[in-house]
């Protein structure tokens, strides 16, 4: 037996070096882990339980025959994230640069497929090269694999991805396919084809940094959630972002007891809006005043700053909060913020989360570019998301509600649950100077003084409808509340809505327009 024994040992302490020793020094060198470090990283001590250590390749041309690695490159498995369960991949850049074989998307289906019969959430820690490219089209069948099983899992058990290296080609795909993504500044890069190609069809000249690098997609691009400083970074990035999630889309999250007390008030709320409503102020500093222990999960913070979204905890409970930030261009809607408010939103309805909203927007931003790019049919996707949630939904108009951005940002209209608005709010079709212009520009102009006619009528409209009486009148909003208090009526809306069952007509899928 001791033979057989040490026989194993040798072949695990062989597969676990990878690529060999030599390789492992040259990531090393680099500032980077290797995929077990990850892992270990990644899993409470002593948790994880490996498969497939000692599958190979099946490939033989081009000198295949003579690269065999057990495990071929990439390292699966499951163990817990602070006592839950999660099924791991984690892609190894020592053995042929991480690039997917037939073998490794067999492996990495493994796990995907006893996550989504289990319901545990799935992450996978990226580093390759894309398709292997001497294994040609089993490599493509085994990515295609991949993909099936990503959208097949999508909205029942949540995908984390963690870019570590540079990857490419099928690489990123699988990765956007998952719920989250964040990646390591400096050392990954995300891209379809690299800058060589680049160059060669489009004569384009850009750095791997330029084209696929964590700052552009956390802030441009919006493929990633978070660019982290260090791999140990994004790997903390996600254990937290974790602890927000229920494990499947038929659980709750977690609740974390709390000593901050539901009652406690908020002062400074009730000074936060300036008397100047064309003045901004920092909506971050009202979600901070508001959740547990002002402990709030931005995500995608860099990426169409106007609107922010992100997890908190009510008393305990896990919700998702979306919120106009008044303070980047005046919290208008545009089609970057809706894309990633919708998104959001969506997630959130998927696995059991509540929504909370804080509403101060003065409406679409109009103007060519944004036609051109669809905005129409990009801010019906936030209007889609909202009306199809049957997550609870409750909602502070803090200031502006204006327009069709009354109407989207999750109003009464769209199964708004619980709707709030603070005293000083404005919720009209328009702001009260476009407003009087349109309604009373002729007249004016009759009068010797045109410009003090309209500012008297921008004062009789604020007064008359930019408040939020008329809305509360009929009923759009349910209480006019004093913002100091703003915690603890979310607590007690959240409570009563803890068994909210809603839904939709049974269909097959709606038709969001994406
Ligand atoms: C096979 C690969 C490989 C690949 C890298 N390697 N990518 N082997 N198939 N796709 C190997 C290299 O030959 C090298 O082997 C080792 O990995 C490390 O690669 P380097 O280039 O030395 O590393 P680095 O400088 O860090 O560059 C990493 C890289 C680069 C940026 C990822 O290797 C690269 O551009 N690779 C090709 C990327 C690509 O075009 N992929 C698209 C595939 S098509 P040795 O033996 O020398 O150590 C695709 C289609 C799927 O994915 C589409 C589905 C929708």
């Amino acid at each position: 037996m001791n033979k057989h024994l040490s026989h194993l040992m040798k072949l695990r302490d062989e597969a676990r070096l990878g690529g060999g020793q030599e390789r492992i020094d040259k990531i090393h060198n680099q500032g980077r882990m290797t995929a077990r470090e990850r892992i270990d990283l990644l899993l409470d001590p002593g948790s994880f339980e490996e498969f497939d250590m000692f599958k190979t390749h099946r490939s033989h041309d081009f000198g295949m025959a003579d690269k065999v690695y057990p495990g071929d490159g990439v390292v699966t498995g499951y163990g817990t994230v602070d006592g839950r369960l999660v099924y791991v991949y984690a892609q190894d850049p020592t053995i042929l640069g991480g690039s997917l074989s037939e073998t490794m998307a067999e492996k990495i289906c493994k796990v995907m497929d006893l996550a989504i019969k289990n319901g545990a959430p799935v992450i996978g820690l990226n580093d390759s090269g894309g398709a292997r490219i001497q294994e040609g089209i089993e490599s493509l069948a085994g990515y295609s694999d991949i993909f099936l099983r990503n959208v097949k899992a999508s909205g029942v058990i949540p995908q984390l991805s963690a870019i570590f290296g540079p990857c490419a080609g099928g690489a990123v795909y699988s990765p956007a396919l998952t719920d989250f993504i964040v990646m390591v500044q400096k050392f990954s890069y995300m891209f379809l084809t690299g800058p060589k190609v680049v160059k060669s069809v489009t004569h384009e000249d850009v750095t791997v940094e330029e084209l696929g690098g964590a700052d552009m997609h956390s802030s441009k691009s919006g493929v990633a959630d978070y660019a982290a400083e260090s791999g140990i970074e994004a790997v903390q990035y996600l254990k937290r972002l974790l602890s927000f999630l229920p494990q499947n889309n038929a659980e709750a999250p977690a609740i974390i007891p709390t000593l901050d007390p539901p009652e406690r008030r908020a002062e400074q709320l009730n000074e936060i809006v300036p008397d100047d409503s064309h003045k901004a102020y920092d909506m971050k500093e009202v979600i901070l005043a508001t959740v547990d222990n002002g402990d709030f999960f931005e995500i995608k913070p860099n990426f169409a700053p106007n609107i922010i979204i992100g997890y908190g905890r009510y008393n305990g409970r896990s919700v998702g909060i979306v919120a106009n930030q008044p303070a980047s261009l005046s919290g208008v809607l545009d089609i970057n913020s809706s894309i990633k408010a919708a998104r959001f939103v969506r997630f959130c309805d998927c696995f059991n989360i509540p929504v909370v909203t804080f509403v101060d927007v003065p409406g679409f931003l109009p103007g060519t570019a944004q036609e051109y790019g669809g905005a129409i049919r990009n801010g019906a996707k936030l209007l889609f998301a909202y009306a199809e949630a049957t997550i609870p939904k409750v909602t502070v108009i803090t200031r502006k509600a204006y327009g069709g951005a009354y109407c989207v940002m999750s109003s009464k209209h769209l199964r708004g649950d619980i709707n709030f608005a603070w005293p000083c709010a404005e919720i009209a079709v328009m702001g009260a100077k476009g407003a009087v212009e349109i309604l009373y520009g002729r007249e004016a102009r009759l009068t010797d003084d045109p410009a003090a006619f309209l500012q008297n009528k921008e004062g009789e409209y604020q007064e008359t409808v930019a408040n939020p009486y008329v809305a509360a009148q009929r009923g759009y909003v349910d209480d006019i509340i004093e913002p100091a208090r703003t915690r603890f009526r979310i607590i007690k809306s959240l409570e009563m809505l803890r068994n909210k069952h809603d839904s939709n007509p049974m269909k097959k899928h709606g038709n969001i327009p994406l």
